[in-house]
């Protein structure tokens, strides 16, 4: 079959990678892919959703697969299913449980699927009154997407009003924070579930945990994610047993009874609390860098996971999961998050060590010019290493963040410490 994927970052490498590999796929298309997609497929230069819905007809694509959130709130699947396309996603209806943390909040509320305690509103008289009522830390968050900053952990009660103050006024992320979510602070560990959905039936992929800090230690400020692992040991039968029982299938089945059933990947942000599983959020995506580590730990082909799960056909499918452990190292550019960085030529040494072929790159923040790979900025890479253990899976990773060479190289050397 003919694929495209939509997407830029490592995610979408990832997904490519495991598509590559697979002998049912013929071509492969990204759009807008980055500087190496190019070698795994073709880049199309079209962003508009209609013309590229042209393109997927004119050139028997098969399956569309979506990665990021912004097309699914902006309604690509929609268009792509107006025109008889399969894709891989959810409806712009379905994707409101990522684009308005309101109406997230409020559907966990409807369907009794624990979450922190938590108040709507547009009005800082109320915001302030349930500031007050609460202990710290207090967590305050835009309503809109807001390119993954829209979330303030507030160490005071007047710095929880000073954050809800300003996403109130249009100041700091305009019209995305003219409503607020106040909620209480849960103390506990965090983990990432994916749960691959076609409106009924859904595949729980193994537990991963992210590392959204910058540094060391959990310390410096938030990221997209500067490393992830999985499975984590720290999820046992029973907590994954909760999450199918009191997350996915009450969100499934209300997803179908608020008329917009959900199909796509359903991203669950998790905290355990004293073991007990609270929803954080949902995304309507996989995580970046959590795919990165997902799909090779995938031996069912991709494109039979993805097309089934399109095509309402997943109750018939038996989705095998290898045996192995994986780790992602992030690889960000000197001034990730704060600002853009100066081009730099990445090098990769030869791979001359046994242990580096349980290794590979997956790219992201990268670009071609005149035959030459740049670290463009952002998150540039991810080093992924597989082992039958955390520890050899790890260690394998970080050997190949050895091989790795660009000015102003950033990255963690703690992932998947939490495991160790
Ligand atoms: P979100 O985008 O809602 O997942 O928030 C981003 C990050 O903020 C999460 O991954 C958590 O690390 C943290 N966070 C969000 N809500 C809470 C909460 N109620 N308690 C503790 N940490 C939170
Ligand atoms: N790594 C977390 C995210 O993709 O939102």
């Amino acid at each position: 079959m003919n694929v495209l994927v939509l997407g830029s970052g490592g995610r979408e490498y990832s997904i490519g990678l495991a598509l590559q590999k697979d002998n049912d796929v013929e071509k492969l298309y990204f759009a807008p892919g980055n500087g190496a997609t190019s070698n795994l497929g073709e880049n199309l230069k079209i962003s508009d959703y209609n013309e590229l819905a042209t393109f997927a007809k004119e050139n028997s694509i098969d399956l569309t697969i979506v990665g990021p959130e912004a097309p699914l709130v902006d309604g690509v699947v929609d268009i792509f299913k107006k025109e008889g396309l399969t894709i891989f996603g959810p409806s712009a209806a379905a994707a409101r449980l990522e684009g308005s943390k309101v109406y997230m909040k409020n559907f966990l509320a409807k369907y009794n699927i624990p979450t922190a305690r938590y108040i709507e509103t547009s009005s800082l008289q109320d915001a302030y009154k349930f500031i007050e009522s609460l202990p710290t830390p207090i967590v305050v968050k835009a309503d809109g997407l807001c390119a993954g900053k829209g979330v303030i952990i507030a160490m005071s009660h007047d710095e929880a009003k000073k954050a809800a103050g300003e996403m109130l006024s249009g100041n700091s992320f305009g019209d995305a924070g003219l409503n607020i979510i106040v909620e209480e602070f849960l103390d506990g560990y965090e983990l990432s579930m994916f749960a691959i959905c076609d409106g009924e039936d859904y595949i729980l992929l193994p537990a991963a945990q992210d590392h959204k800090r910058l540094s060391d230690g959990d310390e410096g400020p938030n990221t997209g994610g500067m490393g992830a692992y999985a499975p984590t040991p720290l999820v046992d039968e029973t907590l994954y047993q909760k999450v199918k029982d009191r997350v996915i299938r009450p969100t499934l089945d209300g997803m179908q009874q608020e008329g917009a059933p959900f199909e796509g990947v359903l991203f669950i942000g998790i905290m355990v609390v004293n073991g007990e599983p609270i929803t954080l959020e949902f995304n309507v995506r996989f995580g970046d860098p959590e795919c990165e580590i997902l799909m090779p730990l995938m031996t069912t082909p991709a494109s039979e996971l993805f097309y089934k799960a399109a095509t309402k056909d997943l109750g018939n499918l038996d989705v095998k999961f290898s045996d192995q452990v994986a780790v992602g190292v992030v690889m960000a550019s000197e001034n990730y998050p704060y600002s853009s960085s100066t081009p730099a030529e990445i090098i990769v040494d030869d791979k001359h060590h046994d242990e580096l072929k349980h290794t590979h790159i997956s790219y992201a923040g990268v670009k071609m010019e005149d035959g030459t790979l740049l670290a463009s900025g952002g998150r540039v890479l991810v080093c992924v290493g597989l082992g039958d253990n955390i520890r050899q899976a790890r260690d394998r990773a970080y050997m190949l963040c050895g091989q790795v060479h660009f000015a102003g190289k950033k990255l963690r050397t703690d992932i998947a410490y939490q495991a160790l």
